[in-house]
């Protein structure tokens, strides 16, 4: 049975591209393996946050998973660090992972750039470790992610194979990203040679957005020169963009896209992607809001951290008896 594994960190202000790239996806793996879906808090710490609003934001992000349509039955939803053997597994692997490789991560030199150099954790440069450990604790072999985290899968296949050829081919499972064919990658509506991402108010559309804020911004997107509605990436990204988020909400292709809209105008084709955005984030708020006001994501995190544990403690284990710490209990 294949394991599938992916998380979201809770930083707040979860976008367009983070469900288009990553939640809306995970709920078509319950039927094909055993899905883990987990709230990747650890990883958040790793630049400057607000307690109460990280503990809100996870609040949010499990409301997020269970209004996505995860069912607890079918898939193991939880925080990271309640499930302890993270951190302790992160503790062994750290040892095989080098400064080199680490300081060439693009997210690392995307993030420490904006910091003083005093100002930049350990955690921040060590963060493909915990991401390596998240994954390998649960022999996951797929790993659904949007195309900015696929370095990070990749350096935990290096690390995969340096373990495994040092201390045995069963050590660890060499695990595989898996990105989308369309909307792997959605940029910000303000500058669509950026992606959109957390922290572009202007660009970004919020999963929390009120309906008439999602539409404005649509509205008010780039566009590019010229009125036809084309996939062209380099000469109009900013309508490539709109087209892809159409497409990938709609699950049709961009093909498919491009000629719905063939002989629309900029400005009608824009109303009917923002129709598509608020038919898709409206009933997905409701669902969330419900779920946050009955707490019902509480008990799933419960159990859900019982059944990870379960899970990582046997390749915590495995990983500490073929690395040589001494197991006491045996
Ligand atoms: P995070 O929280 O930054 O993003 C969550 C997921 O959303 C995807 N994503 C996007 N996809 C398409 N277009 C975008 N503009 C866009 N922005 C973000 C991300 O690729 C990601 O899949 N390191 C991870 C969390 C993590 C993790 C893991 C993931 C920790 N451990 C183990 C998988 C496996 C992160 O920060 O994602």
């Amino acid at each position: 049975m294949t394991r599938i594994l992916s998380g979201i960190k809770p930083t707040g202000n979860l976008t367009l591209g983070n469900y288009i790239g990553a939640l809306k996806h995970f709920k078509d793996f319950q039927e094909s393996g055993e899905v883990f879906i987990f709230i990747a808090d650890l990883h958040a710490l790793t630049l400057p946050i607000d307690p109460e609003f990280l503990r809100q934001n996870t609040r949010d992000l499990a409301a997020f998973y269970l209004a996505s349509g995860l069912d607890p039955k079918k898939t193991t939803i939880f925080v990271q660090s309640s499930v302890p053997e993270h951190a302790e597994l992160n503790a062994i692997l750290q040892n095989y992972l080098y400064m080199g490789e680490l300081s060439r991560m693009t997210q690392f030199k995307e993030k420490s750039a904006k910091l003083k150099d005093s100002a930049i954790g350990l955690g921040l440069f060590a963060y493909p470790v915990l991401m390596a450990a998240d994954i390998v604790l649960y022999d996951a072999d797929t790993v659904p992610v949007g195309e900015d985290q696929v370095q990070h899968v990749e350096i935990t296949r290096d690390l995969v194979n340096r373990l495994n050829k040092r201390y045995g081919e069963k050590t660890l499972v060499l695990p595989n990203y898996k990105i989308n064919k369309v909307g792997a990658r959605i940029m910000s509506l303000s500058d669509p040679s950026v992606k959109m991402s957390k922290s572009d108010p202007k660009g970004d559309i919020f999963l929390k957005d009120p309906m008439n804020v999602v539409r404005k911004k649509i509205m008010s997107a780039v566009t590019d020169l010229g009125n036809e509605v084309k996939y062209d990436k380099e000469n109009k990204p900013g309508i490539s963009n709109l087209l892809t988020i159409y497409a990938s909400l709609k699950e049709i292709s961009i093909e498919e896209a491009e000629a719905h809209f063939q002989g629309y105008r900029y400005g009608d084709f824009k109303k009917e992607v923002a129709d598509v955005v608020v038919a898709e984030l409206e009933p997905f708020q409701q669902r969330y809001q419900q779920i946050l006001d009955d707490q019902s994501y509480l008990p799933v995190l419960r159990e859900g951290a019982k059944k990870a544990s379960q899970i990582a403690h046997v390749t915590l284990k495995r990983v500490q008896n073929a690395v040589g710490l001494l197991n006491i209990d045996e």
